[in-house]
Order: structure tokens, then C-alpha cells, then sequence
């Protein structure tokens, strides 16, 4: 029998909503709803952008419910020990070059059945850190309820190397364009390159490569996300930029955060209850629940082999099971091939993702029937 290599790439994404999740009665009723502020100023003021104060009572108006925690916590515990292939990779320290902490995944995801947050939005957060410590750009845990805004401050960033140093600079503003290509020397009082540095260090999880993370931090056109625009609740509501141009005095510009989002987002609620039924939990709330289509990505094409593979031998192919433009999966000899034609299913709907998911089930357990003893998964 051949030796085939076999390669992986691992991808999921999950998201809360796919948990089912009542506001409990007995919760206390926050005082203001963030979500019906953003609403009446939308529909008042037909504004799309929004203060830090109104998106975060918003998102922080869920209590932590130890229900959904504990359901989280089986199903991530479930799907990575029996898929992650990298789970003992990521407890190996970094090689040179490289720099991220070595995590046993499960024993941290263990660690979480004993903490308490004072919001789901705390411990929805608290689960990403925790998948973006592993650095690994195949497997994040999303959520379609806390990543609806985007938080913004009108200015983006560059560095260049100038004298020896590696310097900061506006490369663009919009609300004075007089600030563009000054020197950032500090951000809220230090060095706003170390701030950077270490914003991508911690926040940055597409590369296991720190000098690839600073590179992102500060490109706002990658997946549109970087210092400058972020999907958390940045720490605190506003941010100073100390700026020096053609050897000027230095000067501070203070900066909010303000919260963008779309209409069609915002045509979805109108109080913090809403906002979760149709938003978060979009299987109890409005079937018109976010497209998944918009975030149809093509996936790289990693390698052909597998294709290869099946040509040649192709008297001895059983197909198992073939989900829809999604997932297909044969047998070869003893081994499975599980091919993966797309990282988001070619769905209009979140629902209609969701129900692959069981199919896609289905299909891993035909294939463990029929006794194989290798899986090849191909990402196509
Ligand atoms: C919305 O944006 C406008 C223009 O960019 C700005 O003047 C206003 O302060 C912003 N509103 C909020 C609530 O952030
Ligand atoms: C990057 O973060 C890790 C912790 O995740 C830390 O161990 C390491 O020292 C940091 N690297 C730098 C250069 O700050
Ligand atoms: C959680 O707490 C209980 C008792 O409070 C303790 O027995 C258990 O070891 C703790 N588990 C973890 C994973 O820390
Ligand atoms: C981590 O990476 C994924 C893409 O792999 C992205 O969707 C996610 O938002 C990233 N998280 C942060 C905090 O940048
Ligand atoms: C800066 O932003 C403005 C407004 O969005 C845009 O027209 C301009 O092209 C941008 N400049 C650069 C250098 O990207
Ligand atoms: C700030 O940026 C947003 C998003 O690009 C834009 O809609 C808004 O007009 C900008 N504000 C100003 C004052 O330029
Ligand atoms: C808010 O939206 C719900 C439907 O999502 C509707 O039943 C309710 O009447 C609306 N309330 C207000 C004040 O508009
Ligand atoms: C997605 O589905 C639509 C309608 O079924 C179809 O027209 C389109 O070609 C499909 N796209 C891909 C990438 O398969």
C-alpha cells in the first residue's frame, strides 16, 4: 500500500447562537437597553454609527447563564478533542521565530467550568482570547452576537523603519486629513509602537509569526479588522493619540470609539430582546436571520493530491455521503477521504447552515463504519 502524506487543515467556526438560550426570568432587568438606544438613534436620526456606551450596555445586557456556559464548554470539549488534529502541536513551545504560549486546549477549556462572568458577552470573550492564544488561523470561536459592530476612530496606521528606529505613522484620517503621514509617538501615554507590538501580540491570531501579526495590526484592509478597527469593546471609551508632524511640538488628538454597523443589521431589533432573538439566537427569533452568503469566502485551493488519488484509483472509490456543496465524503481502500469543498456552505440563511451541520455528522460516521483506518482530509 502507498504511503500517503497526510495533511489537515482544521476549520470551524462556531457560534454561540447554534446554543439554544433563554433570558432567564429572574435576571435583573438592566436599568437602560443599550440595543433600544442604538434603535431609537436609528431610527430618529437614521444613524448608523453608534456610541461605545450604547453598543457596550447592549452587548453586556445578557446576565452569564452557567447553562450555557456548561453546553459550550461540552461542545467545544467534544469537537476539539475528537477534530482538532493540531491539539498536541499547540502544547509544544514555539520554534524559533515564532511566538505564542503553548496550550493544552482541553485542560484550559476545563478550566472554564468553575469561572463566573457577570455577562455572556464576558464569557463569550473570554473563549475567543482563548482560541486566538492558539494563533492558528483555522480555528477561531466566533460569535454572530458580540461581532455586529465595528469599532472605529476614523484614523489607520503605518511603520517604516526611519534613522534605525521603526516609527508609527497616520496613514490616514479622515476627520483631519492635516494628521496623515505625522508621526505617532505615543498612544494614551506610551510608546505607541510597543502598544501595537503588543496589541498584535495579544489580540492578532492569524500567524504563529509575531512580525506577521505586527503586519496585520496595522492592516486595516485584512479582513478589515486591526488596532484600528476592532470588533471588541476596546477598554475604555475613547483613545489619545499623540501626534508630532515636520518636527512640530508634539500634540494630543483624543479620539472615541464609535460603533459602525448596516441597516440590515439594524432593521432586525429594537431592544436588547430582540437583538438576541433575531440576532444572537436566530433559530428562536426571525427566520430572515444574517446571511451567511456575505461572508462566502473562496477558500484557497491548498493542494490537489487527493483529487489525484481518487482519479487513478477511481474503480476502488465508494462514495459515503456528499453534503451539498459542502462536505464529500468517500472510501478509498482503508482509508476516508473527507473533502472539503468550502469553509462557508453556499447558504442564504443561518438556519439552513446550521441543518448541514448534522449531515455533515452523519457523514463522519458512515465512514468510521465502514472501518477505515486512515482519513485524508482534502480542503479543496
Ligand atoms: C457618528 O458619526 C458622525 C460623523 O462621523 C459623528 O459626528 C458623530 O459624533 C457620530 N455619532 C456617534 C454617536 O458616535
Ligand atoms: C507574546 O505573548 C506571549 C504570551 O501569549 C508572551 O509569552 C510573549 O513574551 C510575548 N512576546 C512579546 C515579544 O512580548
Ligand atoms: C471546580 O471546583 C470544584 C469545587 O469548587 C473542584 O472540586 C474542582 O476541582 C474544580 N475544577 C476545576 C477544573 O478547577
Ligand atoms: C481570529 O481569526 C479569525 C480568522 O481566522 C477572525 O475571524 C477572528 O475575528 C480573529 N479574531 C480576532 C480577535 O482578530
Ligand atoms: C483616506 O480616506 C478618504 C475618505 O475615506 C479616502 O477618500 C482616501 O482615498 C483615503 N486615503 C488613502 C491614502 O487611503
Ligand atoms: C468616519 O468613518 C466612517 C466609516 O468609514 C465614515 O462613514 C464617516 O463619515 C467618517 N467620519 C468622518 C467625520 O469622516
Ligand atoms: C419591537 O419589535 C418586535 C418584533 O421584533 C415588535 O413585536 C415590537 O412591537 C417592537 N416594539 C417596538 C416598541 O417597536
Ligand atoms: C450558490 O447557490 C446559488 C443558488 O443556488 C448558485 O447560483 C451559485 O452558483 C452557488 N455558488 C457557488 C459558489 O456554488
Amino acid at each position: 500500500m502507498n504511503f500517503f502524506e497526510v495533511f489537515f487543515a482544521f476549520l470551524f467556526s462556531l457560534v454561540l447562537n447554534a446554543q439554544s438560550y433563554t433570558i432567564s426570568q429572574e435576571a435583573p432587568v438592566p436599568v437602560t437597553d443599550g440595543c433600544a438606544r442604538i434603535h431609537n438613534e436609528f431610527i430618529t436620526k437614521q444613524k448608523t454609527n453608534f456610541s461605545y456606551t450604547d453598543v457596550k450596555d447592549c452587548y453586556q445586557s445578557y446576565p452569564f447563564d452557567k447553562d450555557v456556559a456548561s453546553k459550550t464548554i461540552d461542545t467545544l470539549t467534544d469537537l476539539i478533542g475528537g477534530f482538532y488534529s493540531f491539539l498536541d502541536k499547540a502544547k509544544e513551545p514555539p520554534q524559533p521565530g515564532f511566538d505564542f504560549r503553548p496550550m493544552d486546549l482541553i485542560a484550559e477549556l476545563k478550566l472554564f467550568r468553575n469561572k463566573s462572568y457577570a455577562t455572556l458577552y464576558d464569557f463569550t470573550i473570554d473563549i475567543i482570547h482563548l482560541f486566538n492564544d492558539l494563533k492558528d488561523a483555522h480555528t477561531i470561536f466566533a460569535s454572530n452576537c458580540f461581532e455586529t459592530f465595528v469599532f472605529y476612530t476614523n484614523m489607520t496606521f503605518y511603520s517604516v523603519v526611519d534613522n534605525g528606529m521603526q516609527k508609527i505613522k497616520v496613514f490616514n484620517d479622515t476627520i483631519d486629513r492635516s494628521n496623515i503621514d505625522c508621526e505617532v509617538t505615543h498612544i494614551d501615554g506610551q510608546q505607541a509602537f510597543q502598544i501595537i507590538y503588543e496589541y498584535a501580540n495579544k489580540s492578532v491570531n492569524w500567524s504563529r509569526d509575531l512580525g506577521v501579526r505586527f503586519n496585520i495590526a496595522l492592516d486595516h484592509t485584512y479582513a478589515k479588522r486591526s488596532f484600528a478597527i476592532r470588533y471588541e469593546i476596546p477598554e475604555k471609551p475613547d483613545i489619545t493619540y499623540t501626534l508630532k508632524c515636520d518636527n512640530t511640538n508634539e500634540f494630543n488628538v483624543k479620539r472615541n470609539w464609535n460603533a459602525f454597523t448596516i441597516r440590515s443589521v439594524l432593521n432586525k431589533f429594537n431592544d436588547s430582546k430582540s437583538y438576541f432573538d433575531n440576532i444572537c439566537n436566530p433559530i428562536k427569533g426571525s427566520k430572515q436571520s444574517v446571511s451567511s452568503n456575505h461572508k462566502h469566502r473562496k477558500v484557497t485551493k491548498i493542494f490537489d493530491n487527493v483529487d489525484g488519488i481518487l482519479a487513478k484509483q477511481d474503480q476502488s472509490v465508494t462514495t459515503i455521503r456528499i453534503v451539498d456543496q459542502f462536505v464529500e465524503f468517500y472510501k478509498v481502500q482503508d482509508f476516508g477521504v473527507v473533502k472539503i469543498i468550502t469553509e462557508q456552505p453556499n447558504t442564504s440563511t443561518t438556519d439552513e447552515t446550521i441543518a448541514m451541520f448534522p449531515k455533515v455528522i452523519q457523514g463522519f460516521k458512515e465512514l468510521v463504519n465502514t472501518g477505515i483506518k486512515k482519513v485524508i482530509d482534502d480542503l479543496v
